[in-house]
């Protein structure tokens, strides 16, 4: 839960600004009061609810290692009016925070187990967390898989951290992108071929999942096709959120609150859930 009033965005300075992309940025935050630093805590697939001043507040996934405490960061991909707000801002300027909300990736019942991590696009920054964990811990998982694809390379985040891991034994990556793509080898389609192209063992494997909707339902089809069952899938289902706390019932799918049950849910919950139309 929150680290003091959940309804109170605490004031957090923004001290670096990484340009991503065209139009992605990674904003690396501090709290304001160290004692609030120094607590936070949260699970890869946890979000914060961002106050851009004068524009409004949104909620926006951690994209640092949940080990690392003395900042933590958010990648931003500018779409509208409070994310365009927030990629004009610079280091030293404030920000607000409420949070870390809802259900994130279970990352203690991976331990032991091989990990498939697919995401598409911006869905890399929650999952990006969750590697991050997991290669700062290697020696307690299995075998590690980054499949991830976007509309090109020039659109992938954290380009350097992704050069890194192709060339480290401890991970195999696997890229896709949409359009042809010079100086990165990639698969040219998208990143749910990846898992029928890749090998990987169906027993004792999970999978965490983040990306577009339109991904996730071909991506649990085809692990599935592999072996690998729902309760051993997890995603994280970024709806329209407003309150965080599940209070305002802008994020619900039937009488679950995404906010709160969610946003990370095995597939096998997900499947339990309404489909939406
Ligand atoms: C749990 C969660 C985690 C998220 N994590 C990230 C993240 O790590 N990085 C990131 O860039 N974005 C993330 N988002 C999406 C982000 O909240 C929206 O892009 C943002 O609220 C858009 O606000 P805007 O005023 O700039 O855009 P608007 O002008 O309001 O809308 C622009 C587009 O964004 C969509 N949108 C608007 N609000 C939301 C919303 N609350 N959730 C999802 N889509 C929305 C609209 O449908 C529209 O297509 C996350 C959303 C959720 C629910
Ligand atoms: S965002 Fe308000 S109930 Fe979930």
């Amino acid at each position: 839960m929150d680290l003091n009033n959940e309804f109170r965005p605490e004031p957090a300075v923004i001290t670096k600004v990484i340009i991503e992309s065209p139009n992605t940025k990674t904003f690396s935050i501090q709290y304001k009061d160290k004692g609030l630093q120094k607590k936070f805590f949260f699970l890869p697939g946890k979000f914060v609810s961002v106050s851009v001043f004068g524009y409004g507040e949104m909620p926006v996934s951690i994209s640092s290692s949940p080990y690392k405490t003395d900042s933590f960061n958010l990648t931003v991909m500018d779409v509208g009016k409070i994310t365009h707000a927030m990629h004009q801002l610079k280091k030293g300027d404030l920000i607000g925070v409420r949070g870390p909300f809802g259900k994130g990736y279970p990352l203690n019942r991976f331990r032991k187990k091989n990990v498939v991590v697919i995401a598409g696009g911006c869905g890399f920054a929650p999952v990006g967390s969750g590697l991050r964990g997991l290669l700062q811990k290697r020696e307690h998982f299995g075998d590690l898989y980054l499949l991830y694809g976007a509309g090109s390379a020039e659109e992938f985040l954290f380009k350097n951290d992704l050069k890194k891991w192709q060339e480290s034994k401890n991970i195999t990556v696997k890229l896709a992108a949409d359009k042809k793509s010079k100086g990165w080898l990639c698969h040219d389609g998208f990143v749910t071929d990846l898992i029928t192209k890749t090998k990987f063992p169906a027993k004792n494997t999970v999978a965490m999942i983040c990306g577009p909707p339109v991904m996730i339902d071909t991506a649990i089809a085809k692990l599935n096709k592999k072996g690998i069952k729902d309760e051993n899938i997890f995603i994280s289902m970024e709806r329209l959120m407003h309150c965080g706390v599940g209070k305002c019932g802008h994020c619900n799918i039937g009488k679950s609150y995404m906010c709160v049950q969610g946003p990370v849910l095995s597939a096998k919950e997900l499947k339990e859930l309404p489909r939406e139309k």
